[in-house]
């Protein structure tokens, strides 16, 4: 290019220049279309939490005074289910303020997924991130069950102490999105992470030896039930996929019991399986603290492991009770998420046919 044509060329681009700054423009007042719509759908939604509240403080206050329920007080009983069931649906498109665990590790970046197929795909990820793990740490526990060589264990402890951290991580960002995930599992992955942490700085010791093939195998036992755990976790997430694609609300209860047992009930022994492990192993870490050589992470183990025991044999026996006793109001929330989906995937449909008619007349 000589001179007079590098001028052409710049005097071309400037008009492209100008259509950026055309595009830029509408995206800059769509952003704050789109912040303004946000903070008014925050206030719809106060308003109708706000007054829900004040028609449910009614019904119970008639229920105090002995005014019998008929059948329309069932039903609006019921409709407040539901309502509430989408509303929680309804706030988890809207941007929320990081808990203070990811303020004080992100700072205050924000991670507000607010598309629910980004959100089923960040899921689908923390799944796969689980698996892959998983299946390293068994490789890992397998090989240190056969070879006894030191760096090798601090290698896999090392990997098991950020594996937890950054599932505490992944899953404080997956409760600022709207997960249900129960608080015990975070914390029991807070709790992983310092046991983890305590092994890595066990020394060496006769009570180590003793006790490294009990965890490795207990190690071993677990990836392989985390297999299991993402197979289930995937079957749920396929299934609610299916059911939002069909654009149906209506689940029958036989098919809601069938739809939320498929899966778990094959798992559940093997999870059963896991707790009576760690209480296995608080049990041989308490005998082992009577050792001579045993130094404090003995016992501290044994106490952390006994933790775990109870906490996870509590909450998965909740969790149990929730999803036989509760069956109505999960019902509602499973159909409020698979409504929305269903109403997404219209969006997306749309788009999509809009693009093909936009090129088919270009
Ligand atoms: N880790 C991460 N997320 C979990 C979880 C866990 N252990 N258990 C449940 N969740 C999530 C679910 O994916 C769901 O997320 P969403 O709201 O984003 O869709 C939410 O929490 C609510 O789940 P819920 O309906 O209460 O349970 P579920 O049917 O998804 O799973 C179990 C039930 C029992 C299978 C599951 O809790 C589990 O696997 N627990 C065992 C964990 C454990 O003990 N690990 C150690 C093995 S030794």
């Amino acid at each position: 290019m000589d001179v007079e044509e590098c001028l052409k060329e710049w005097e071309d681009l400037l008009s492209d220049y100008r259509r950026l700054e055309t595009v830029n423009k509408d995206y800059i007042a769509k952003l704050e279309e789109v912040g303004e719509l946000q903070s008014q759908c925050m206030k719809e939604l106060e308003h109708q939490r706000y007054r829900i509240n004040v028609i449910s403080g009614a019904l119970k206050r008639l229920e105090t005074k002995g005014v019998t329920k008929d059948e329309r007080v069932a039903n609006l009983e019921k409709e407040i289910m539901k309502r509430k069931a989408m509303l929680h649906e309804i706030k988890a498109t809207l941007p929320k303020q990081n808990s203070l665990y990811l303020r004080i590790i992100l700072g205050n970046v924000n991670v507000s997924i607010l598309n629910k197929n980004d959100k089923f795909k960040y899921k689908d990820e923390y799944e796969k991130f689980k698996l892959i793990l998983s299946a390293i740490a068994f490789v890992l526990a397998v090989l240190n069950l056969y070879i006894d060589f030191r760096p090798l264990q601090l290698i896999l402890i090392f990997l098991l102490v950020w594996y937890y951290c950054t599932l505490t991580i992944r899953e404080s960002i997956l409760k600022v999105n709207g997960s249900r995930i129960k608080g015990w599992w975070r914390l029991h992955h807070f709790v992983s992470t310092v046991v983890a942490g305590i092994l890595l700085i066990w020394p060496q010791n006769e009570p180590w030896n003793q006790f490294r093939h009990t965890f490795m195998c207990f190690i071993a036992y677990i990836s392989v039930v985390q297999y299991m755990q993402f197979r289930y976790q995937s079957g749920v997430l396929y299934r609610l996929k299916a059911l939002g694609a069909r654009h149906n609300m209506d689940i029958t209860i036989e098919g809601f019991h069938s739809w939320m047992w498929r899966g778990l009930s094959y798992l559940l022994p093997f999870l059963f399986g896991g707790y009576v492990f760690q209480l296995y192993i608080a049990y041989t870490l308490y005998n082992l603290s009577y050792h001579p050589e045993a130094t404090w992470q003995v016992s501290y183990l044994a106490a952390l492991y006994l933790l775990l025991h109870f906490c996870n044999m509590y909450t998965i026996l909740r969790t149990l009770r929730k999803k036989t006793q509760g069956g109505l109001k999960l019902r509602y929330k499973l159909r409020a998420i698979a409504y929305r989906l269903s109403n997404e995937v219209a969006v997306l449909e749309q788009k999509w046919r809009q693009n093909r008619v936009e090129t088919k007349s270009e």
